[in-house]
């Protein structure tokens, strides 16, 4: 009974938030869960001009960009838009001294002017099928763990084997609802990818990090590709004389705009969220993880934002670090307000008292489930301890740290390799050929006395902020020979380390019978010390933990389902192709703030701030915005920049095409509203905002800002 009144409530209190919506959706499962749903917000197409097997529909035109992105394609000769952040180290690649393209933007003006890169691939989706059946097969819930896993990993080996029968295809399977379900993903990969346009910096990353997560936003969030196919239009290596790959659909794209309670359509690849965790999920994260890195990332970005201030060589060659430090940095401090305003801890702990009372109100069921919440308590005990042992250690050597230590452990990497294999092994060729490109980077972006800075000021708040069974061997060192005084134990690494000299470096590289030396450096023996910890007990401890979590998930997720028979639960995100729904919506941030759904070009020019760099507005905008040179992308007299809209969307969603009610492109998803980005653990209707580039915005700047208009002739325009 109390359990009816609470879902009213629930029901009453969405219904009267209007049309917001939690979840994101597998497009094959359309039909079955949201399409009426989504017809009913003003969705005028069906399920199968999203996702078809059978005939071009959507789903061709959205592909994973690179690593952890999306893309979507934009005319029938394999031309794509993603975000300027996705596109960024491509750019970044492309750039020197003498021309800039991270400054001053980049546009071919014609196909051959068009660059191409190395490592970067498109991925196309060509299916997904339900496998869950093939993959369980043999699979019973008296297995051993260890056992269960085995069968499953020889079960997705024979799905996968199946899949690729000679069609030139990559596949993969992934687990849905904590491994309940498995779905197999049929993919074509290409892999000539070539650089078309990018707006400068100052435009497409306008904000920086002092605007990222937040809105109002005003960031031009855009760059632009070209998929290059073999004659056959199939995946091929780069060649100068590969065609522009001809793709099944591409999205046509509107002019018309948006407007508050507009139906909107997300379709791209979400990485990663977890709706699902019991409250001692939240508690470890709000009360112990996110806290402390919250405060080591504080510690680093002050003295990394320091010497950026000072000498703007040294911003350049942070920029990128920075960033992506300040990323999850700002992300965690916003998650932490949010679930804190939601009252995420109490609300799981009331739902997970009504579902103890229902599990034990039954025999079977207390069998089955009596003991899983106790088992989550003691298991995020231990779990915990480890798991910030482990996002600490990584705050030390990864995450742009002590990067001297972290270049000293892949030298000692390759020291390892050649006392095994030999010189002349092809494994250790490839690996100092890989070193000599990595080595090369580190120094174009590296400053010394910023690394040496930083090292200490790491060591010793991992110090005071972990638990000493955690702590690497080098800190005894520390005390006995320093006296304790961790500065001065790095002030004499760095005085003795080579690992800060370049050229010294490369010699190695050229005389690998030397190599042994680098055994003694100091750099590499507090990596050793470090990576000790890591391997030998962090991570032992924290797998552990991490596939007890995982199996307790399994069950937890089964039976949240037994619990609700009625709700249309969506899996976690997992990086796979998703859909979300929702409408173009304002939000009132905090008390008496009403934040309106769009911004414009007035905004650009309000921030505009020649001494603050992130707000320094490009003098070419600024004449455009003088003369009102807007044409057909003018609205009310402005520009329109970006809209909010309540999909729920979250990190791999940077690039997904943001389609209206007819499936045409409005806008380039790349960011969400800082007081709703708990959405990964916890959705709120009233605060969770995906934000997105208005498609005009981009129109505008490749036409009257760049002058490479010639592009739109080969997209599908709706006026
Ligand atoms: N917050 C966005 C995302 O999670 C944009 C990040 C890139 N921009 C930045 N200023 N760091 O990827
Ligand atoms: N900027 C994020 C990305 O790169 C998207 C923002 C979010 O987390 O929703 O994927």
């Amino acid at each position: 009974m109390i359990r009816k009144t609470i879902l009213i409530i629930v029901f009453i209190s969405l219904a009267l938030t209007g049309q917001a919506k939690e979840g994101m959706w597998l497009p094959v499962l359309l039909d079955k869960f949201n399409i009426g749903d989504m017809q009913q917000m003003g969705f005028k197409l069906t399920a199968e001009d999203v996702y078809s097997i059978n005939h071009a529909s959507m789903k061709d035109a959205v592909v994973i960009f690179g690593g952890g992105c999306t893309g979507e394609i934009i005319s029938p000769e394999g031309l794509l838009i993603t975000n300027h952040h996705c596109g960024f180290s491509a750019i970044q690649k492309h750039s020197s001294v003498s021309h800039d393209y991270l400054t001053e933007g980049f546009w071919a003006m014609s196909r051959q002017e068009e660059l191409p890169n190395e490592n970067l691939s498109v991925t196309f989706l060509k299916r997904m099928d339900d496998v869950t059946e093939a993959v369980l097969e043999g699979v019973n819930s008296e297995l051993p763990m260890v056992k269960r896993d085995e069968i499953i990993a020889r079960n997705i080996k024979s799905v996968v084997d199946k899949a690729l029968k000679d069609n030139g295809y990559s596949a993969h399977v992934e687990k849905f609802y904590a491994g309940n379900q498995y779905y197999l993903f049929v993919e074509e990969v290409f892999t000539d990818v070539r650089l078309v346009g990018a707006p400068p910096s100052a435009i497409g990353k306008f904000g920086g990090d002092t605007d990222n997560w937040m809105w109002p936003r005003h960031t031009g969030d855009f760059s632009i590709f070209r998929v290059y196919a073999g004659k056959d239009n199939k995946p091929a290596g780069y060649a100068p004389d590969n065609v522009p790959f001809k793709p099944a659909y591409h999205f046509p794209i509107s002019l018309k705009g948006v407007n508050e309670g507009d139906f909107t359509m997300v379709f791209g690849y979400p990485g990663s969220t977890a709706e699902y965790v019991p409250s001692f999920h939240l508690q470890m994260l709000i009360n112990d993880v996110y806290p402390k890195l919250i405060n080591v990332r504080t510690q680093k970005l002050n003295i990394i934002k320091h010497y950026m201030e000072s000498d703007p060589a040294i911003r350049i060659q942070y920029a990128a670090k920075a960033a992506s430090i300040s990323n999850s940095w700002k992300r965690w401090k916003g998650e932490i307000k949010g679930l804190n305003k939601l009252d995420a801890v109490t609300r799981k702990q009331q739902s997970e008292a009504e579902f103890t009372k229902w599990v034990l109100s039954d025999d079977t069921r207390k069998r089955k489930w009596g003991n899983l919440l106790d088992e989550y308590r003691t298991t995020y005990s231990k779990y915990g301890e480890y798991s910030l042992a482990r996002s600490y250690l990584l705050e030390l050597i990864g995450r742009n740290s002590m990067e001297t230590v972290a270049l000293a452990g892949l030298y000692a990497g390759l020291v390892d390799l050649v006392e095994r294999n030999g010189v002349d092994d092809a494994k250790v060729q490839s690996l100092v050929t890989a070193l000599r490109k990595r080595t090369d980077s580190h120094f174009k972006d590296f400053y010394q006395p910023v690394d040496q800075k930083l090292s200490p000021v790491l060591l010793n708040s991992y110090r005071t902020e972990v638990p000493i069974v955690f702590h690497p061997a080098v800190y005894t060192e520390i005390d006995k020979k320093y006296k304790g005084d961790t500065e001065k134990f790095v002030d004499q690494l760095f005085q003795k380390t080579v690992f800060t000299n370049h050229e010294e470096l490369m010699d190695y590289l050229m005389n690998l019978q030397k190599l042994k030396k680098l055994k003694k450096d100091p750099a590499v023996k507090l990596y050793q010390s470090i990576s000790q910890m890591y391997h030998d007990k962090v991570m032992v401890g924290y797998r552990l933990y991490h596939d007890r979590l995982d199996s307790l998930n399994q069950i937890y997720m089964q039976a949240l389902m037994a619990y609700e028979p009625e709700r249309h639960f969506y899996p976690d995100a997992n990086f796979t192709l998703r859909i979300a729904y929702g409408d173009v919506k304002g939000y009132e941030a905090r008390d008496a703030v009403y934040y309106n759904y769009f911004s414009t070009l007035e905004g650009i020019m309000e921030k505009d701030n020649p001494d603050i760099y992130d707000y320094r507005v490009p003098e070419r905008l600024k004449e455009l915005y003088r003369t009102k040179d807007y044409g057909r992308y003018e609205q009310d007299g402005t520009v329109p920049v970006c809209f909010l809209a309540t999909n729920h969307t979250t990190g791999g969603n940077s690039g997904s095409p943001v389609v209206n009610a007819s499936g045409q492109l409005i806008g380039v998803n790349f960011d969400r509203a800082w007081e709703g980005v708990m959405s990964d653990l916890m959705f709120n209707p009233n605060q969770c905002r995906n934000i997105s580039l208005d498609i005009r915005y981009a129109l505008f700047i490749i036409d009257k800002f760049a002058g490479a208009g010639y592009l739109l002739d080969e997209m599908t325009l709706v006026e």
